[in-house]
C-alpha cells in the first residue's frame, strides 16, 4: 500500500469534536473515542497541497466557484458512480445538514410532515422537529441481519400532510447500500403521493467489495425531477471541518427555490479552503480512496472476527457501505443509559448511543471503524475486558 493507514496520529488537543469534546466527559480523559463519523486518517496529499497553496497566499477573501471546481464534481460522479449530471444542476451549501435544513425551509411549511426511516442519523430528527415540522417514522425492519424498508408501513403512514422524506443512502447507521429494486419501490411510492425525496448520499463513496451505490435520482427522469441529492467530499476524504457540500437538483424550479432560500440566509458563500479541498479530493483522490476502502474492509473483518470469537454477546450488523458498524447489544440486557455508562465508565470507550437514532436503536451502539487497526484492537479489547469483569 502506498498510504499508511496504520499510522496513529495524535488528535487530542486539536479541538477535534471526536477526541476533545466528548459530551459529559472532561477534556483530558482516558476514554477512547469511536463515535463521531470522522476518520483518524490524514487526508490525501493533493488535498493538503491544495490547502497549503491557499494558505500560503495569505489573503482569504470571499471566493467563488470556478468551472474547474464544477468539473471536479461531475467528473467524480461519472468516474466513481457512472452518473452523468449537468453542471447547472449543482447547488452548494456549507454541509449536508445545512442543505437538508434549506430544503425543509423551502419545500415544507410549519406543521407539515416529514418522513424518516429510523434508526437513522440523529440530526435528521432535530432538523425536522427543531424547525416546527412533524416527524413521521417509517421504521426499518430487520431481515436476515440487515435493515430493509417497510413499504406497507410507509403507505399506511402517508396522508396529505406528508411533504418530504429524508432518505439516507447508503444508510447510517445500518450500512445498507440500497439496491435498485428497493430504490424503485420507494421512489414509486414517493412519486404516487407527491413526496419530495431528499436523498442524503454523503456516504456514497464508502462501499465494501461487491456493492455499488445507485443514486435514486438516476433511476428515471421522474425521480430526477423529484429528488434533491446531497453529496460531499467530507466523509470520503475526512474533511468535515471544511464545511463544504454540493446538492444536485435537476428540476429548475426546485433549484431556483432552493437557491433563493440559500441566498436569503447568506449560506451560498463558498468556504475558500473547503472548495480547494473538495476539488483536489475529487480530482486526485481515487487511488487514496481505493486503498482506504481496502483498509476499512480489513478493519471490518477484524472486528467481525473479534466479536464472534471474544465478545459474542455483541452482534454486528454487517455494513455494505459507510465506515460505521451498528452493534446489537440486546444480549447485554442494559437500558440505553446503562449501556452508555458501561462503555464510558467501565470499558473507557465512547461509542454513539443507539437511542439517539430513534425507534429501534435503543439497544444498539454505533462504532466508527475509520481508525488505525491498533486503535480498533485497543477499543475492542477494552470492551472485552469490561464485559469479562462485569
Ligand atoms: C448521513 C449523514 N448526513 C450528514 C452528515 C453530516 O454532514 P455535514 O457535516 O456535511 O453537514 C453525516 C455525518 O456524519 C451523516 O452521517
Amino acid at each position: 500500500m502506498k498510504y499508511d493507514f496504520d499510522k496513529v496520529i495524535e488528535r487530542r488537543g486539536t479541538d477535534s469534536t471526536k477526541w476533545d469534546y466528548m459530551p459529559g466527559i472532561p477534556r483530558n480523559n482516558d476514554v477512547l473515542p469511536m463515535w463521531v463519523a470522522d476518520m483518524d486518517f490524514i487526508c490525501p496529499q493533493p488535498v493538503i497541497e491544495a490547502l497549503k497553496e491557499k494558505i500560503k497566499h495569505g489573503i482569504y477573501g470571499y471566493s467563488s466557484r470556478s468551472s474547474s471546481y464544477f468539473e471536479s464534481i461531475t467528473g467524480w460522479l461519472k468516474r466513481r458512480h457512472n452518473c452523468e449530471i449537468k453542471e447547472e444542476w449543482l447547488t452548494h451549501s456549507p454541509g449536508v445538514l445545512p442543505a437538508i435544513f434549506v430544503a425543509i425551509m423551502t419545500f415544507t411549511n410549519p406543521g407539515d410532515k416529514v418522513i424518516l426511516q429510523p434508526p437513522v442519523y440523529p440530526p435528521f430528527h432535530s432538523v425536522v422537529e427543531g424547525n416546527g415540522r412533524k416527524l413521521v417514522y417509517n421504521q426499518l425492519k430487520e431481515q436476515n441481519g440487515l435493515y430493509v424498508m417497510d413499504y406497507l408501513d410507509l403507505e399506511r403512514k402517508i396522508d396529505n400532510q406528508v411533504k418530504m422524506i429524508i432518505f439516507c443512502s447508503p444508510h447510517n447507521p445500518g450500512g445498507r447500500v440500497w439496491n435498485e429494486d428497493e430504490l424503485l419501490r420507494l421512489g414509486e411510492i414517493c412519486l404516487k403521493h407527491k413526496i419530495l425525496i431528499i436523498s442524503d448520499e454523503i456516504h456514497c463513496d464508502l462501499l465494501f467489495k461487491g456493492y455499488n451505490h445507485i443514486p435514486i435520482a438516476s433511476l428515471s427522469e421522474e425521480l430526477a425531477q423529484n429528488t434533491i441529492t446531497c453529496i460531499s467530499a467530507s466523509k470520503t476524504f475526512n474533511m468535515g471541518g471544511l464545511t463544504t457540500s454540493a446538492n444536485i437538483i435537476p428540476n429548475q424550479q426546485k433549484r431556483e427555490l432552493f437557491n433563493k432560500t440559500l441566498e436569503s440566509m447568506e449560506l451560498d458563500t463558498g468556504n475558500l479552503l473547503g472548495m480547494a479541498g473538495l476539488e483536489a479530493a475529487f480530482r486526485y483522490g481515487d487511488e487514496w480512496l481505493d486503498e482506504l476502502l481496502e483498509y476499512l474492509e480489513g478493519n471490518l473483518n477484524y472486528l467481525v472476527k473479534f466479536l464472534k470469537e471474544r465478545i459474542p454477546q455483541i452482534k454486528p450488523m454487517i455494513p455494505q457501505g459507510t465506515y460505521l458498524v451498528w452493534l446489537d447489544c440486546r444480549e447485554l440486557k442494559l437500558t440505553p443509559p446503562e449501556l452508555m455508562s458501561f462503555m464510558i465508565n467501565k470499558a473507557k470507550v465512547r461509542l454513539s448511543g443507539g437511542k439517539t437514532f430513534g425507534p429501534g436503536g435503543e439497544e444498539f451502539l454505533r462504532l466508527n471503524l475509520a481508525c488505525p487497526r491498533s486503535t480498533l484492537e485497543e477499543g475492542l479489547k477494552r470492551i472485552e475486558e469490561a464485559i469479562i469483569s462485569a
